[in-house]
């Protein structure tokens, strides 16, 4: 099959690229409302984009009434944000956080999540969630009716038991979700394997004949 993205409805492109364009991982994301209380939403059109600095990016689309979901509006008035990788055990509570409530309900509170303070930004993070990413907003890039919000990772947190002796990440240690096409579902990164170090151009080289 072959689709000619420009001309295809916007519903169909959507199916198409997040059934496809997979296993996308989930930004799982807190923010500071007006008044204090703490937004949650997942948002799947993420990854990290840089290390340095450290560079992640997400897309918010608008709200049903053309207006700018909560976790890019805050993000845009306050300045910052902590992105939250969830594992299985939390996938039921990142897709209840997408429910749309009201501006300044905090989903945080309306699933019974708890809080703690982030170590360099002012929008505290989350408890339950093994890997948090501090971030600070750097700017928005607009593409049609996409925009892109990138932030720069000042303090990341992990637990220490995924580390080793020397500090190295234990490979498998993580386990993620990740979004695969709407609606519901999701996989998880419990099937990891390892392809050795990476090829050196030496390993295209054909062996040169010697001899007749
Ligand atoms: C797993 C998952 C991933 C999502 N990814 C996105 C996304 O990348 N962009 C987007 O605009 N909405 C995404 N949504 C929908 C938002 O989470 C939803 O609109 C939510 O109400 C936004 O909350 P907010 O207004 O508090 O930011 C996703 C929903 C789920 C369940």
């Amino acid at each position: 099959m072959q689709f000619d993205m420009e001309h295809l409805e916007e519903d169909a492109r959507y199916r198409l690229l997040t059934a496809l364009v997979i296993p996308r991982p989930i930004a799982w994301i807190t923010t500071r409302n007006d008044d204090g209380s703490v937004n949650l939403a997942p948002y799947s059109f993420f990854n990290v984009l840089g290390n340095t600095p450290p560079i992640v990016a997400f897309g918010p689309s608008e709200k049903s009434d053309g207006v700018r979901k909560d976790t890019a509006r805050n993000i845009l008035e306050r300045g910052d944000f902590v992105v939250h990788i969830a594992d299985r055990e939390l996938a039921e509570q990142v897709q209840k956080s997408a429910a749309r409530l009201p501006y300044g309900v905090s989903e945080v509170e309306a699933l019974g999540l708890n809080l703690m303070p982030s170590t360099t930004v002012a929008t505290p993070r989350l408890k339950e969630a093994k890997v948090a990413l501090e971030c600070t907003f750097e700017k928005t890039v607009v593409l049609g009716d996409n925009e892109i919000f990138f932030g720069r990772v000042v303090t990341l947190h992990a637990p220490p038991s995924w580390f080793d002796g020397e500090g190295r990440l234990v490979p498998g240690s993580p386990q993620a979700i990740g979004r695969l096409q709407g609606p519901g579902w999701y996989c998880t990164t419990s099937e990891q394997f390892n392809l050795g170090p990476m090829p050196s151009a030496k390993s295209f080289e054909k062996p040169s004949r010697t001899g007749p």
